[in-house]
């Protein structure tokens, strides 16, 4: 595959739909999950525009989160478990959609342009070993139909087993 081709002028679940099967196929075969990280993040950036997105990868070591695969400007390195909305995802093990992030208490500015975000943590065996987190410089960009396509997409990641890193 060299490029992602989607339609810009239909709308965001038939942009999911198409992507889909692209997203499939970029990571077949490759049991590589930075690579595939990466992908993933290209794929979704160029197809929607998004201004971050990227993941977050739990280091045992240190018990935070620490910065992965993303597209978008630089990003905030590390993460504490229970801080900012990547890490109470990581912490509550659940989607958490945020429509204004300046009412969100304890958020981490990474960027003063983002406005609202999604963060979906990737779950194996019942442990959480990263997140995926989407910023928007729009107020109330992420709904369910980010929710239901993100959480097809960390799924996928999550099953492509036995991934290497
Ligand atoms: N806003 C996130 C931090 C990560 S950056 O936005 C890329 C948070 O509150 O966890």
């Amino acid at each position: 595959m060299e490029e992602i081709i989607i339609d810009a002028n239909i709308s965001k679940e038939k942009r999911y739909e198409s992507l889909w099967p692209q997203i499939s196929s970029l990571i077949d075969g490759e049991k590589n999950l930075i690579a595939n990280m990466a992908n993933i993040a290209a794929a979704l950036h160029q197809t929607f525009g998004w201004w971050w997105i990227g993941f977050y990868l739990v280091d045992k070591e240190t018990n935070d989160l620490v910065l992965g695969p993303f597209q978008g400007p630089i990003a905030c390195t590390r993460i504490a478990k229970g801080k900012g909305v990547c890490g109470i995802a990581w912490k509550q093990a659940q989607t958490i959609i945020v429509p204004d992030v300046d009412t969100f208490p304890g958020h981490i500015a990474c960027s003063t342009a983002s406005k609202s975000e999604i963060v979906l943590p990737l779950i194996l065996a019942g442990e959480v070993l990263a997140v995926l987190d989407v910023d928007s410089e729009h107020l109330n960009y992420f709904d369910e139909t980010d929710s239901k396509w993100l959480q097809k997409v960390v799924d996928l990641l999550t099953k492509n087993q036995p991934w290497k890193l």
